[in-house]
């Protein structure tokens, strides 16, 4: 017989409270990161692409955004929800991958704590841990898509913002930014411990770290960075 006898995990920092389901990733220190160095006003339209538990989404919200939120994962969508009533906002969670939910809107700003981890092809997966974690084989799947698509979703004069680890390569973020007609701006740069999966992958993600950000050996720590595209006006 199945156990309902599992207890309920919650998360809470800035005076809300979050719950923290199985199958929704716990928020990690990219995630806590993200959200210090979010500059968004009262009043503004925000997008969270990836928004797992709602975290960034709820603090926007209570600090008056209006906040659409995304994931392709249903349970982060049910969980993004129930955190806002727990936490008396309201966010707009919707289930969808990248930009589908909101074909045809404008935000004033975009965010994205994306999954980035290079992933070897012969470690690729599907399901929802996945999903949180892996960003393909050079850490750019995700993101590619979420900078590809941001100028049409922004509003002239509008932000994205993302977080990366450095090994992704701070020239080749701004050259994406750049390309797809932002203007690129580190906002915040932290020294964080290395993530525990990279360990498993380190020869693959040193093949990618063309910036050389990581240091010889076994790394104890990864360097993370926000970064913030303008568009024009
Ligand atoms: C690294 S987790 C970040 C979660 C949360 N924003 C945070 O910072 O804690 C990435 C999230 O993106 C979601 N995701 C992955 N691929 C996606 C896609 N193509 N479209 C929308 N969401 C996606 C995952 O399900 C996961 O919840």
């Amino acid at each position: 017989m199945e156990s309902n006898d599992g207890g309920v995990l919650l998360f809470a920092w800035r005076g809300c409270l979050f719950r923290v389901p199985d199958a929704v990733q716990p928020p990690k220190t990219g995630s806590l990161f993200l959200c210090r160095h979010l500059d968004v006003r009262s009043g503004e339209r925000m997008l969270e692409i990836g928004g797992g538990l709602g975290l960034a989404a709820v603090l926007a919200a209570k600090a008056g955004a209006d906040v659409v939120a995304t994931d392709i994962n249903p349970e982060a969508v049910e969980v993004i929800r129930a955190n806002a009533i727990l936490n008396g906002v309201a966010v707009d969670a919707r289930l969808g991958d990248c930009y589908a939910p909101v074909r045809g809107e404008r935000f004033d700003l975009v965010c994205t704590n994306a999954p980035q981890m290079p992933t070897p092809p012969d470690r690729a997966r599907r399901d929802a841990v996945a999903a949180a974690d892996n960003g393909g084989v050079d850490g750019w799947e995700t993101l590619d898509r979420v900078i590809g698509g941001a100028r049409q979703h922004l509003r002239p004069g509008g932000r994205l913002i993302i977080t990366i680890f450095a090994f992704l390569g701070r020239k080749t973020a701004f050259a994406k930014l750049e390309a797809a007609g932002f203007m690129p701006t580190i906002v915040a740069s932290e020294v964080q411990s290395f993530p525990r999966i990279g360990f498993e992958r380190l020869d693959h993600i040193r093949s990618f770290d063309v910036e050389a950000s990581l240091p010889a050996g076994i790394p104890a720590t990864v360097e993370r960075l926000v970064i913030q595209g303008t568009a024009p006006e």
